[in-house]
């Protein structure tokens, strides 16, 4: 007998207002055609005027927490991923806490950028196999939007806003792949590649700072690095690629998609697929594209999933679990 940490219940959140790509077309130097055919994005979310990221993660935890059957109070721990928290301090999961009315427990937020969810995940899941934590609300939610530089034509056309939720449960597995639940991470990171994707503000600078990237070179990176991390991940469960019933990678650029599901020897109709809506919403890419993939009839229970992603530091990584 073994403890595994069991999807309950997932829920996501989007804002009410949503952005074609032509309305780029009359601000920039852009096209609907290139966002579409280099990144696969046609559309994405952006918050309201006063809108924060603690909102939007307060929507897709009331939803996940619905769709486990659960009140705020049966939950010991929310685990926040975000690199856009309302205020430098306190965490925006404190603020999730007091607008969910969860008296009791504890809630932290967790920054690694667009793997952020992949670590929240591997953190919740290290908390209920140690006991530490019996049932944990895991959030992504972001609000890049702010932190946007309007002129830089290649990075505002490619981030959006949201947020998505899960709850985790301890429960007695076998010990076996067979198990539902998380049966396997992978983390990495590798410092020397910050100057790839950063944000030129924060504590040091007294701004808060916008988003700078050499697309390409983190392109060059995802390729390189996902499938590996996915294929890591599998290996440590006693799985394979061929054991895979869905990629739900993280959603940044359909090419870095199609060019990990290749090299995972894996259809593309076995993969979520949901940046062309959401653009790249960093670390709630992850939870919304696993509650819109469900949603979508996709995602049913016992299906094994990998889920991958990259991001600013850089950092990646990936979970192997079975629905
Ligand atoms: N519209 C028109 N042209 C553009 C645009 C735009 N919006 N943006 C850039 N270009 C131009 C560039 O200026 C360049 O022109 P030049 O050749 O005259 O210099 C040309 O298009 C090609 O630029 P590249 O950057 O080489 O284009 P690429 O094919 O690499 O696509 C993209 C760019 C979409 C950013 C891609 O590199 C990418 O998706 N990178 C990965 C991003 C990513 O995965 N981020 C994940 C982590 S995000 C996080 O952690 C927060």
């Amino acid at each position: 007998m073994t403890t595994r940490a069991v999807v309950k219940g997932i829920g996501h959140y989007l804002p009410e207002r949503v952005v074609e790509n032509a309305w780029f077309e009359d601000r920039l130097d852009t096209s609907d055609e290139w966002i579409r055919a280099r990144s696969g994005i046609e559309r994405r979310h952006f918050a309201a005027e006063g809108e924060t990221t603690s909102d939007l993660a307060t929507h897709a935890a009331r939803a996940a927490l619905d769709d486990a059957g659960l009140a705020a109070d049966d939950i010991d721990a929310i685990i926040l991923a975000t690199s856009t928290p309302d205020l430098t301090f306190p965490s925006a999961a404190t603020m999730v806490q007091s607008a969910l009315g969860m008296t009791r427990g504890f809630a932290f937020d967790l920054q690694a950028v667009c793997a952020g969810f992949i670590y929240a995940l591997s953190t919740a899941n290290a908390m209920i196999l140690s006991g530490q934590a019996r049932r944990i609300l895991v959030i992504g939610a972001e609000t890049f939007s702010r932190i946007l530089d309007w002129e830089d034509r290649s990075t505002c056309v490619l981030f959006g806003d949201g947020a998505g939720a899960l709850v985790l449960a301890a429960e007695d597995g076998a010990g076996t792949p067979q198990d539902r639940g998380i049966l396997a991470v992978d983390l990495n990171s590798d410092g020397r590649h910050r100057d790839l994707l950063y944000v030129d503000g924060g504590v040091s600078t007294g701004t808060t700072g916008l988003v700078r990237m050499q697309g390409n070179q983190v392109f060059r990176h995802a390729i390189e690095k996902l499938a590996a991390t996915a294929e890591t991940a599998l290996a440590r469960a006693g799985l394979q690629d061929d054991d895979v019933d869905w990629i739900v990678p993280h959603q940044a650029n359909i090419r870095i998609i199609q060019g990990t599901a290749k090299r995972m020897k894996h259809s593309m109709d076995r993969v979520v697929v949901t940046v062309q809506d959401h653009g790249n919403t960093s670390a709630a890419s992850i939870p919304l594209a696993l509650s819109v993939g469900r949603a979508r009839g996709q995602i049913k229970r016992g299906d094994l999933l990998v889920t991958e992603a990259i991001g600013g530091g850089l950092a990646w990584g990936a979970v192997v679990l079975r629905w």
